[in-house]
This record gives structure tokens, sequence and C-alpha cells, in this order.
């Protein structure tokens, strides 16, 4: 797991592009919440890493074709929409992210709107 540093926009540069493997998870804290991001035909992918079911670690499960299985019961997620093959109505969080320069940001929108209410 890595921690990264945040920028004025709210995305953070959390590796280089170069560094992602096709289909493997990678963890990265950003704005105090556990990020999964996944390189899927080479695009960032970036999910909440807490699994919806009992809060598994999604970024340390197996990926194939976008599609992650959590490691701990087998729960699984489409990295692209956050939302589970079989049901649509079971997803998780995924965040906004973009790539400059062989850079990978992500956005965790609503940390910083939580930031503001409290
Ligand atoms: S914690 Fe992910 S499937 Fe149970």
């Amino acid at each position: 797991m890595t921690q990264s540093n945040d920028d004025s926009n709210g995305f953070v540069d959390v590796a280089a592009l170069s560094d992602l493997s096709e289909n493997e998870g990678r963890i990265f804290e950003i704005a105090g919440r556990w990020v999964a991001v996944f390189l899927v035909d080479g695009v960032p992918h970036a999910i909440d890493n807490a699994c919806p079911h009992m809060a598994g670690p999604l970024g340390s499960g197996t990926c194939s074709d976008g599609i992650v299985t959590c490691p701990i019961h087998g729960w699984r997620f489409d990295v692209r929409t956050g939302e589970a093959p079989t049901n649509p109505n079971t997803r998780v969080a995924r965040f906004e992210s973009r790539v400059e320069r062989d850079r990978v940001y992500v956005r965790v929108a609503d940390s910083r709107a939580e930031d503001r209410s409290t």
C-alpha cells in the first residue's frame, strides 16, 4: 500500500502509468480513504478498496478482463463501472481518474465535501 500527496484540484498523483500492470491492483491512501487502482486496456480505474460485503481488500484480489474478485469471499466487481456483473444493484464506489504525462491522478470527490461539512 502506498500513501500519496494531494494537489490543489483534489486529484492525487498516485503513480506513474508505467508502474501499473494490466489487471493488477495497487492500493493507495487518498484523503484518508483506501483506493484500489487497476489498469485495464491501458486505462486506470479507481474503486474503493473495501469490498461492500465485509470490507475485504479488493486491491489484493485477482483481476481478469476488468473483473476483480474479492480475496475474502469471492464477490466480483467490474472495476470500470463498480457494478457486480451478476447483480448491478450491488456495487462498489468508483472514483474519477485521469492520466497526464505518464502520471495517474485519482480524485476521491466526496472526501472533500465531507471535510467541509465537519
Ligand atoms: S469481503 Fe468481499 S466478498 Fe466478502
